[in-house]
């Protein structure tokens, strides 16, 4: 990400498309556009309950592996996910898997991971034994925090299900389901394999087997009503255990979806409707104890998944798999990192060169202060301008927050910490780029 550079707010606002979220996070590292509601709008400033938190000074180091196989394509997916007929080579992509790993640890040794998640694609397809594999070069790699959080994504057929229990014994402490939607018309749309009694299966046997588990729903549905959406979300609530992730439905470029959006053959609900349907969102999840920590992420106080704060905190990971991103400091300056994302022709790079990296980008001070603005603001506990500065060098001008506090898009929280209202965070490429757009140099005299 570049220098941002200077645009008027409030108009026009945004309106990049819906969604976002640490589904995209997860998958592969940066996310695109986060924006919980189509195009603006949508309600009060509001405080956070997370504004009067201490922010933590030490974002943690995280690992991401991305398994890129999935059963079948969803027709919304834009994720690097593949099918293979004919069946996935899985001891190569172990093996694969255990060079990249050991090349991530050689660029940036002797740190101490504070989560790992296994992400795809479809990770739940991996044997318990190749997850194992995976954590065990990882912890021969690094040392392991002993309060570390390891999750995998899994889908909640029966088949999967069936192995949680392997996974558990493998060392995952935390699963993240993709439920998608409880009812089986809308699950069909969707192009998903399971039912809503295979999902209710798996969240109990996941409820069973671990202490932590969260699991996704997609709204903002064709033909979703407000109605519809509050009953299935109380439904879910009366589920969950402390976790929820909860995506409007973004329609992604070239994805089949797209093709019949385009073509009219798919309506999804107009701006008005899926701001109706994101307030429904805050009040039942709020009533329930589970206000968003960020964008699309819910969860009660101090069952928020670490993994991903760690990106919007924008600490360091390490990204490994067919098109991982990572953030590495490597001798004090934090790298970029892209690996190939066709799976064979990344297994095939790391079985020549050791790993799979084909983009690697030295990052300017002024961009990690970019990208730190931008994954910050997505959290209801904002940024603290003094880390802002610390890193980047850099802070916004007190003109320009105060310009967006007249707004009552940000809000400004002794002793120095920026947060995005939620009126902010409908706009918060447009408020980031305001806030680089005034950066000025810190000089030390
Ligand atoms: C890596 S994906 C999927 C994990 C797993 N393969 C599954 O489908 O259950 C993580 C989450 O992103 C969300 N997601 C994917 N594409 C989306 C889209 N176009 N709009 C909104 N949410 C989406 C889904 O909720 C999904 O569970
Ligand atoms: S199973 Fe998950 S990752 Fe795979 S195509 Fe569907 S949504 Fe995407």
């Amino acid at each position: 990400m570049g220098r941002a550079g200077r645009s008027a707010i409030p108009s026009p606002l945004v309106g990049e498309g819906k969604g976002g979220g640490d589904r995209r996070t997860s998958a592969v590292g940066i996310p695109p556009t986060p924006n919980p509601s189509p195009q603006g709008g949508g309600g009060q400033a509001s405080r956070d309950r997370d504004a009067d938190r201490p922010v933590t000074a030490d974002p943690g180091f995280g690992v991401y592996v991305h398994w890129p196989f999935c059963a079948s394509k969803c027709p919304y997916c834009d994720f690097n996910s593949h099918v293979r007929m004919a069946g996935i080579d899985e001891p190569r992509f172990a093996a694969a898997f255990a060079r990249e790993i050991a090349h991530m640890a050689a660029l940036a040794p002797g740190r101490t991971v504070t989560s790992i998640f296994l992400g795809g694609g479809t990770p739940s397809l991996m044997k318990p034994e190749t997850v194992g594999g995976i954590l065990d070069r990882i912890a021969a790699s690094w040392s392991i925090a002993s309060d570390a959080e390891i999750t995998l994504e899994a889908n909640p057929s029966s088949v999967e299900a069936e192995r949680f229990a392997g996974y558990r014994a493998a060392g995952v402490n935390r699963v993240s389901l993709g439920v998608q939607a409880l009812n089986d018309g809308d699950l069909k749309t969707l192009g998903r394999l399971h039912s809503v009694a295979e999902a209710r299966r798996a969240i109990d046997i996941a409820a069973r087997t671990f202490e932590r588990f969260s699991f996704d729903l997609i709204y903002a549905r064709p033909a979703q009503t407000p109605e519809a959406w509050r009953a299935e979300l109380s439904e879910a609530l009366a589920m969950m255990r402390d976790h929820l992730s909860l995506y409007q439905l973004t329609i992604e470029e070239g994805t089949p979806f797209a093709g019949l959006h385009r073509a009219g053959k798919l309506a999804v609900p107009e701006p008005e409707l899926a701001d109706t349907l994101y307030e429904i969102t805050q009040e039942l999840t709020e009533a329930a104890g589970i206000p968003a920590y960020e964008i699309s992420n819910h969860a009660r106080a101090g069952a928020e998944s670490r993994h991903n704060l760690t990106y919007w905190r924008y600490g360091d990971y390490a990204g490994v798999g067919p098109g991982a991103h990572g953030r590495l400091v490597i001798d004090g300056v934090r790298h970029a990192l892209v690996t190939e994302r066709q799976p064979e022709a990344w297994a095939a790079s790391v079985e020549q060169r050791g790993h799979g990296i084909i983009e690697d980008t030295t990052l300017a001070r002024s961009e990690e202060a970019d990208e730190m603005l931008l994954m910050g603001l997505r959290l209801a506990e904002g940024i603290d301008l003094r880390r802002l500065e610390a890193l980047g060098g850099m802070r916004p001008s007190r003109a320009a927050i105060e310009r967006l506090e007249k707004l009552a898009l940000v809000e400004h929280h002794a002793p120095d910490r920026l947060v995005a209202t939620r009126a902010g965070r409908f706009v918060l490429n447009e408020l980031v780029l305001q806030l680089s757009a005034s950066f000025a140099p810190i000089t030390v005299s």
